[in-house]
């Protein structure tokens, strides 16, 4: 069959395998082309499948040769219809290669909160794993989290604390800037957003890896955090979402005390910027922000996607000799993003967008080409027009 892209607004509805196949292999070029570096040998990705998280993954595996393991919540062809997500086809792809490479390259998919999926993960890395980890990445961008401990359903939203915000933001299916008002959150809301962000969960995990001793000695831990500029405060960094994330910051030093007295590793949360991903389309307003940024830090040569910013943060900051630490302790590879002149430029951009002018003043261009690539379209030399074996497909598993 035939695989066309399908947008519902910031939603994709379709994912092209061989474009997903030849989007990995290209991240796996690039990393291959900067040369190796000396990491972690044996690595736990939870959320693996996309973005930050397979751009660790890659980055790690292909710069480090260290085998991985990656967890994520995806969904393989049900219909014709309903064909896999991205992160299935991502999956599928990343262990094939490493694999060929003499690495490995386990999969789980399923719900990373729950204590089975702990569990299941744990004992592979006791039987078949080499017993012990050195590096575990939280790379989860989730709805929703069924808290173990309570059995209650928690939705994180994405909203501004105290007042109302207003703003643009960009439809990518319809190209259109639109006004959005985004309504403050209830305490509820707030606590919701806590438990399924924070670092509750990434707590869990370390325990119990700690408690199976299935924990190297040195292993670090690290998060993927954001703070991001005034202009995106309102709804992002001082919003539920950045509540979360500073919860996840007190996480760490409780977590980082935990690994220094049992294996003597750490715990560093990582300030990454902000990228076109399946998890940052839909958070309010923050799209104008992104093609503003893009529009600058592509100018000044300096633009980013998640695999050339996490190939540096691991090779020049936790494995580096380069970590740039800010006041709290926290490693601000999205420095670059929060240079001065960058943002007073992006504020200028954001001052004078409007419905008319937003696909000259930003790159938008470059934002929509991204997102439609996480989704495997839009990249060179695969041939939209070929048919697709999707039973061949099919027989593929993660
Ligand atoms: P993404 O949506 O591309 O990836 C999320 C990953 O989590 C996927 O692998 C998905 O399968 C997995 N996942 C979701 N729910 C799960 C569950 N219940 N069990 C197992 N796996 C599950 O997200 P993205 O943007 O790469 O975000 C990753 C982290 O980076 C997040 O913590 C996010 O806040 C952070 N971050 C993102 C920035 C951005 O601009 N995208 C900026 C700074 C930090």
């Amino acid at each position: 069959m035939i695989i066309e892209a399908k947008l519902s607004g910031n939603v994709a509805r379709a994912a092209h395998p061989l474009g997903c196949q030849a989007d990995v292999m290209s991240q796996i070029q690039y990393v291959k082309e900067q040369g190796k570096f000396e990491g972690p040998k044996k690595v736990l990705i939870l959320g693996a499948s996309s973005s930050y998280g397979l751009a660790s993954r890659i980055s790690l595996a292909f710069g480090a040769q260290a085998d991985t393991i990656g967890v994520s919540f995806e969904r393989g062809i049900a219909s014709e219809d309903k064909l896999a997500t991205a992160g299935w086809w991502n999956n599928i792809f990343f262990k094939e290669a490493a694999e060929k490479e003499g690495l490995i390259a386990k999969n789980f998919i399923g719900d990373a909160f729950t204590n089975e999926m702990k569990d299941q993960v744990i004992q592979y890395i006791k039987d078949e794993f080499g017993g012990k980890i050195d590096l575990l990445v939280y790379s989860l961008a989730a709805p929703r989290r069924n808290d173990p401990q309570t059995g209650e359903m928690h939705a994180s939203v994405i909203k501004p604390i105290g007042e109302k915000v207003k703003g643009y933001s960009i439809n990518i299916e319809k190209e259109e800037l639109f006004e959005q008002t985004v309504e403050q959150a209830s305490d509820k809301e707030i606590l919701d957003t806590i438990n399924v962000m924070g670092g509750e969960d990434w707590k869990l995990w370390i325990d119990a890896l700690a408690e199976a001793d299935a924990l190297s000695e040195g292993c670090k831990t690290t998060l993927y955090s954001y703070f991001g500029p005034d202009v995106t405060k309102p709804f992002y960094g001082d919003g539920t979402l950045g509540q979360a994330k500073r919860h996840a910051e007190e996480t760490s030093k409780e977590i980082n005390r935990l690994l220094q007295d049992k294996v003597q590793g750490e715990s560093v949360i990582c300030v990454s910027k902000a990228v076109t991903t399946k998890a940052s389309a839909v958070i309010p307003i923050f799209p104008v922000y992104a093609c503003a940024l893009y529009k600058v830090m592509r100018n000044k040569g300096i633009h980013e996607t998640p695999i050339m910013h996490k190939l540096r943060f691991f090779k020049d900051m936790l494995y580096g000799n380069q970590r740039e630490y800010d006041q709290l302790g926290r490693l601000r590879p999205d420095s670059w993003e929060l240079r001065e002149e960058i943002q007073a430029e992006v504020k200028e951009i954001m001052n004078k967008v409007t419905p008319d002018n937003f696909k000259e003043l930003t790159d938008f261009a470059l934002f929509k080409k991204e997102f439609l690539q996480l989704n495997g379209f839009d990249i060179e030399d695969v041939d939209y027009r070929d048919d697709v074996d999707i039973e061949k497909l099919k027989s593929l598993q993660p």
